[in-house]
This record gives structure tokens, sequence and C-alpha cells, in this order.
């Protein structure tokens, strides 16, 4: 439903949606998909995520952040949030958006920002993925990425398969944790694949690759089945013990395949979102798969 794609994007990208959306906390069935608004709920979230067998990655919703003060605001939230699971000795790390803290404002500036969540992180013993968005801000946040893999050992970020570029990128990176996923965002033909089919076989292929060569540990965050299962008898074929990979989902997908790869022994890291500014995040995820709108439906026939 390409159509439906682009609409759920271009809603995801409306400024006048998004503010408004701040002020009235979670609507529309996003409580289903989003954990929580303060630290605190999320934090409740974070337990019962860990009482289920599973790991956590927090992100602090929010990104394309064009002021200053509100980079900073943003920024001491994650330090709330990386204090508050030390504090309580919770299982998590963090994944950070460098727009949210100040990359389309000052490339210096960001990186001070990202030094001091992974220099706070690293006393926690904490790791930090910084997520890929979109093609625009690729270049500097892989500059980022490689300033900050010279200064700390906590630090490994995202391939997204539909990119040309990633093939070059998992030899780069074969020794460092990395996350794969297909890609979120609408990218141009020039540097993107356009067919999901082949967005599908790539995203296999680079996860083999990571797996194969060097001594990178693989996040496979996708909740694509059909791939899942093909990792796992690729995996099994080729004796890749279980600490050398991880399966990642959204907080709120597919809850049953989630538990169910823990039963199999299987490391499972649940993304969390939390924060007020949800709105850009919930359209993505209608934008991936329109059937989520029932959780739209469904809250809207509740109320
Ligand atoms: P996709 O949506 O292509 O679905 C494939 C198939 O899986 C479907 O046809 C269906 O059969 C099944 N399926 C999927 N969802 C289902 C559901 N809810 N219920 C039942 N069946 C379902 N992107 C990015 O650009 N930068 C980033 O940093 C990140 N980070 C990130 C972290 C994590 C943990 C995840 C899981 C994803 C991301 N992404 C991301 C998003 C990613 O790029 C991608 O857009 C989404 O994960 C959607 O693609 P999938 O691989 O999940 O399957």
């Amino acid at each position: 439903m390409p159509l439906l794609r682009d609409i759920f994007i271009a809603l995801s990208e409306n400024d006048t949606l998004n503010d408004a959306s701040k002020k009235v906390g979670l609507k529309f069935g996003a409580s289903k998909v989003v954990a929580g608004i303060t630290v605190e709920d999320t934090i409740e979230r974070i337990k019962d995520i860990n009482a289920q067998g599973m790991s956590v990655s927090f992100d602090n919703l929010g990104e394309f952040i064009t002021e200053k003060t509100d980079a900073l605001e943003e920024k001491n939230i994650i330090l709330e949030m990386i204090q508050a699971i030390g504090d309580k000795g919770l299982d998590a790390s963090a994944s950070i958006k460098l727009t949210q803290i100040g990359l389309h404002i000052d490339y210096d500036f960001c990186l001070e920002n990202i030094r001091e969540i992974v220099q706070a992180a690293k006393m926690q013993d904490m790791f930090v993925n910084i997520d890929m968005e979109n093609y625009a801000s690729y270049g500097d946040t892989i500059r980022i990425v490689d300033t900050l893999n010279e200064e700390y050992d906590n630090v490994g970020t995202v391939l997204q398969s539909y990119l040309f570029t990633a093939k070059d990128d998992v030899y780069k990176y074969k020794d460092n944790r990395i996350r794969f996923v297909k890609g979120a965002y609408k990218e141009s033909p020039q540097v993107a694949l356009q067919e999901k089919e082949d967005i599908d076989k790539a995203l296999e292929l680079l996860i083999r690759l990571h797996l194969t060569n060097g001594s990178g540990f693989t996040s496979i965050a996708t909740h694509d089945h059909n791939i899942i299962e093909n990792v796992i008898e690729f995996i099994k074929e080729n004796d890749i013990p279980n600490d050398r990979f991880e399966f990642q989902m959204l907080f709120g997908f597919r809850k049953e395949l989630q538990r169910e790869l823990v039963e199999r022994g299987y490391n499972v890291c649940v993304y969390i979102p939390f924060g007020s500014d949800w709105y850009a995040y919930f359209m993505r995820r209608l934008a991936e798969r329109p059937q989520n709108i029932n959780l739209v439906l469904k809250s809207i026939t509740k109320s």
C-alpha cells in the first residue's frame, strides 16, 4: 500500500500536528506502542520487560530539533533516564537520535552533547546506540559514530538495508555492535533500494555478513518472522553462539513472537520509545504497516 505509506510519512512530518500532539498526552492508541510520557512511567515498563526475560533499549522521542535550548532539555531527559536505570540496576541500553540533540543545529554542539551522554552511560556500564535517521543525516551521523568509537567502547550504530552504502559499512563495522534494520524513511532511488523484496534480501545478507565477519555483536531488528527464521537457520548451520547476537523488536509489536524467542533461548531486546513527542514515531509505524490503523480505530471507538 505505497500510497498509504506516503500519506502517513507526510503526516509524520507535519509540524502543526507534531506540536499539537505534545500537549495532549498519548492519544489514538499510541499508548500501545509508546511506553510512557515520563521517565518514572517508563522505568515501570522497563521493569516489566526485564521481568519477562528481555532487555530494553530506550528512545526519548523527538527528533529534528532546531533550537539549542530544546536540544539541551532533551539531553537532560536522556541523562535522567540513564541515571534512573543505573540506580534501579535495570537491564537497558540507550538509543539516541542525533537530530534530537542538535545535529541539525551545530555539529560540534551535537558532538559535545552525545559525548556527555556516552560518558554518563559508560559510568553505568551501559551501551549507547546511535540510531540512523534519514539519509540527509547519514554522513554526519557516521562521522560522529567514528569519532566516538575512537574515544569509547560502549557505542554502536544502525545499518539500514535499503541504503546502497550498507554493504561497505557492514565490513567497516564488522567488529562493532550494530543494529540491522530495513530502514524507516522515504529515500530516493539515487541512494536507496525501493522494492521491498530487494530490501528484505539485503537485510538478510547484511546480517549474515556481520555474523560471520569480525567480532561484532549483531542486533537483528525486525518483526519479519520469515527473516527471523532464516537467520536462526543460518545461525544454527554456522554454530554462532547466542551471546553474539540478539533479536530486537519495538515495544507493543509482535509480543507473542518476542515471548516465543525468549522461550527458545534467544536474547531479545525491546526498543521502548517514551516522551511527549510521540506523534511522528507513531505515524511512521502506521506508514510501515497500515494494518496498525486498527490501534487507532479501536482507541477511537472506545472513547
Ligand atoms: P516489515 O514491516 O517489513 O514487515 C514484514 C512482515 O513481517 C510483514 O509483511 C508481516 O508478515 C510481518 N509483520 C510485521 N509487523 C507485524 C506485526 N506487528 N504483526 C504481525 N506481523 C507483522 N529504522 C531506521 O531507519 N532507523 C533506526 O534506527 C531504526 N531502529 C529500529 C529499531 C528496532 C528495534 C526496530 C524493530 C526497527 C527499527 N527501525 C529503524 C525501523 C525499521 O527500519 C523498519 O522500518 C521496521 O522495523 C519495519 O520493518 P520490519 O523489518 O519490522 O518488517
